[in-house]
């Protein structure tokens, strides 16, 4: 019969998903992507051909789009993202013209923050704080089972919230923002800076070539023992602490979530975070501070969300 697809579009890759009425995952496609340099219509095709791999010849009821960027209050374009090249993009029509079926698009970490609200993490929370770690740093605010919208559809974007003046250039033509510091990219760069004046197992993992060190290979690394993959580790969890505490003392959720790529690494992130928090979060001994967890549904929370849109 018909099926429902959900997929999310990173800066790296494209996870495509056949999504049961229940949340449950059946079928799954995996593509790269462009990059910010790279063309749109390469990120539009890895699109299709990941959702048309999921669905294997199965007529399509709908396809919900999980995208990093910023998308327009009617869920048509992606104005602007920062890791890939789509600037006022029309996806919506240009996806439904080409896989023939009603498309729903919203941002990544909006469409995670739903699927933990109804299958996850955040169900049953009066307000969740949804903080999604991959290429970069996407976040939501969810008032029950709805995520906060904002005037123009961009609430949530955390990951833009400058923590540093004068800091780390940022993929939005920014700098100092805290996804320069807590995020995939920034957990590469931290290793790949220490992997040259300490001892690591990354160096033979990456040939000698830190230019050559991948997130998943930091995972590994610190999954072995590793020194430098493990201080990597600490210092982003740290970081997400830090930012997690500023924005629980401007919004006081029930609850923190954390999804994306990153959290796959578990307590390795998250202790350090928990203890920064704690550390950094105003009041803190005179107030209940939330609870930090992984997400429930891990990096499939995004696509799950996807899919939701569409029932
Ligand atoms: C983008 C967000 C996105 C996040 C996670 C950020 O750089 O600005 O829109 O949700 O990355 O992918
Ligand atoms: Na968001
Ligand atoms: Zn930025």
């Amino acid at each position: 019969g018909l099926v429902v697809v959900g997929v999310d579009i990173g800066g790296t890759k494209v996870l495509a998903g056949v999504v049961d009425d229940d949340g449950t995952v059946s079928a799954t496609a995996l593509r790269t992507t462009p990059g910010r340099r790279g063309v749109t219509r390469q990120a539009e095709d890895a699109l299709a051909e990941a959702v048309l791999e999921a669905a294997a010849g199965r007529p399509l009821a709908g396809v919900g789009v999980a995208a990093a960027g910023f998308v327009d209050p009617a869920g048509e374009r992606v104005m602007f993202a920062p890791h890939l090249p789509w600037q006022g993009e029309p996806l919506r029509d240009l996806l439904e013209q080409r896989l023939g079926c009603p498309v729903l698009l919203d941002n990544d970490a909006n469409c995670a923050a739903r699927a933990e609200a109804h299958h996850g993490a955040a169900r049953g929370a009066g307000s969740a704080l949804m903080i999604t770690m991959g290429t970069g740093i996407g976040g939501a605010l969810l008032l029950g089972d709805r995520v906060l919208r904002g005037a123009n559809g961009m609430a949530g974007e955390f990951g833009h919230m400058q923590v540093v003046p004068g800091g780390q250039a940022c993929e939005c033509g920014r700098s100092g923002c805290w996804e320069q510091y807590s995020s995939g990219n920034a957990l590469v760069r931290n290793a790949r800076a220490m992997m040259v004046e300490q001892p690591s197992v990354l160096a033979e993992a990456s040939g000698g070539r830190p230019e050559r060190v991948t997130g998943p290979m930091v995972t590994a690394a610190a999954e072995q023992g590793d020194l430098v993959a493990r201080q990597a580790f600490a210092a982003v969890g740290d970081w997400l602490g830090v930012g997690t505490a500023n924005l629980v003392a401007a919004l006081d959720p029930e609850l923190v979530v954390v999804g994306g790529g990153v959290s796959a690494a578990g307590d390795r992130l998250l202790d350090p975070a928990r203890a920064a928090l704690r550390r950094t979060l105003v009041g803190a001994a005179h107030r209940r501070v939330p609870e930090l967890v992984a997400a429930t549904l891990g990096p499939q929370a995004g696509m799950i969300g996807a899919a939701l849109m569409v029932r």
